[in-house]
């Protein structure tokens, strides 16, 4: 029988603070293919999502097919605008949230991953994360120093992640992102540089598939998911709207589930998928076909 098989690989999944969004079912799908997983968490969002974790108010969501329940080999903390810790401005760097966690730079976090495991110690790296402080604006009114934070945290974060990690990944790996339509279609509001940084991403995506293909042999997707009331996105204020249009005018006229785009992402992230990179596959119930609302 043809199955995802991913035991033996470890995932490195950036972006989980809690069980509501797609970087947590993308972990948990990588456990139930056999996988261990590291998450990266956003040091702000990392004090209640251990909590959470240790009250054990994720237990049903981490319960796995065969019974056991999701683990996380480790929890880093990451902030992926800082490449280094020197790159963090000083009220970050001694803000109580974040003085706590040590290095929380996306250089920090390899070296921990190294110093944990070894060099050669990861197969599969999810960049799940996406940050525009000025998302609730149109691009007309959004700042300069607004529009380069998006782009900055939600697309330059996904060349950093590569160029820091391929080194340390075993041969065969897979890097995937998470994008939007907004890239390549209008949303009005999904502002603040958010769309600039989805097309960045899926540009980024291709030109990094042939660069890190060619220097260490390893797979670069993104997935295109459809509206999903994460975290993140109800942060946008319009996310109800969206799924439910979604869900109207799709193909398949149903909503879109977290656990939809973690199976894609198994599927990406294995063996199967050997001869897929440079691509935005789109998880949206095929939205992104249609050219009239119903
Ligand atoms: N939810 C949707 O409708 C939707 C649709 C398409 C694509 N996506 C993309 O999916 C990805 C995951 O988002 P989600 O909707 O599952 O929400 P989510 O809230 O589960 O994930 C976003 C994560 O990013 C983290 N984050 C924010 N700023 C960060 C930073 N500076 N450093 C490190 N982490 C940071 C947050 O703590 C959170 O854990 C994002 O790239 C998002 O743009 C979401």
């Amino acid at each position: 029988m043809l199955g995802i098989d991913l035991t033996g690989k470890r995932a490195l999944v950036c972006g989980v603070a809690d069980d509501g969004g797609f970087g947590f079912s993308i972990a948990k799908q990588f456990a139930n293919a056999g996988a261990s997983v590291c998450v990266g968490t956003w040091p702000p969002a990392m004090g209640i999502f251990e909590t959470l974790l240790r009250r054990g108010k994720m237990d049903d969501s981490r319960k796995l097919a065969n019974g056991s329940m999701l683990e996380f080999e480790r929890i880093y903390p990451l902030d992926a605008a800082y490449d280094t810790l020197a790159a963090a401005p000083e009220d970050v760097r001694t803000n109580k949230r974040y003085a706590e966690r040590g290095d929380f730079s996306i250089e920090g976090m390899v070296k921990r991953l190294t110093d944990d495991f070894g060099d050669k110690c990861v197969d599969i790296i999810v960049h799940s994360l996406a940050n525009g402080s000025e998302v609730r604006n149109l691009l007309l009114d959004t700042s300069r120093a607004g529009y380069l934070q998006a782009v900055g945290v939600s697309a330059y974060s996904l060349i950093s992640l590569t160029s820091k990690l391929g080194p340390h990944m075993r041969a065969g790996g897979s890097v995937l992102s998470l994008t939007y339509m907004a890239s390549e279609r209008v949303i009005p509001g999904y502002g603040g540089g958010m769309s600039s940084a989805k097309a960045a991403l899926e540009s980024d995506t291709r030109v990094l598939a042939f660069e890190a293909g060619r220097r260490w042999g390893i797979r670069v997707n993104t997935i295109s998911a459809g509206p999903f009331a994460s975290r993140a996105a109800s942060a946008i204020g319009i996310i109800e709207a969206m799924v439910e249009y979604a869900k109207v005018n799709s193909p398949l006229p149903e909503e879109l589930t977290a656990d939809d785009v973690g199976n894609t992402a198994a599927f990406l992230a294995s063996p199967l998928a050997a001869g897929i990179t440079g691509t935005t596959i789109y998880v949206d119930k095929g939205y992104h076909a249609m050219g009239k609302s119903l």
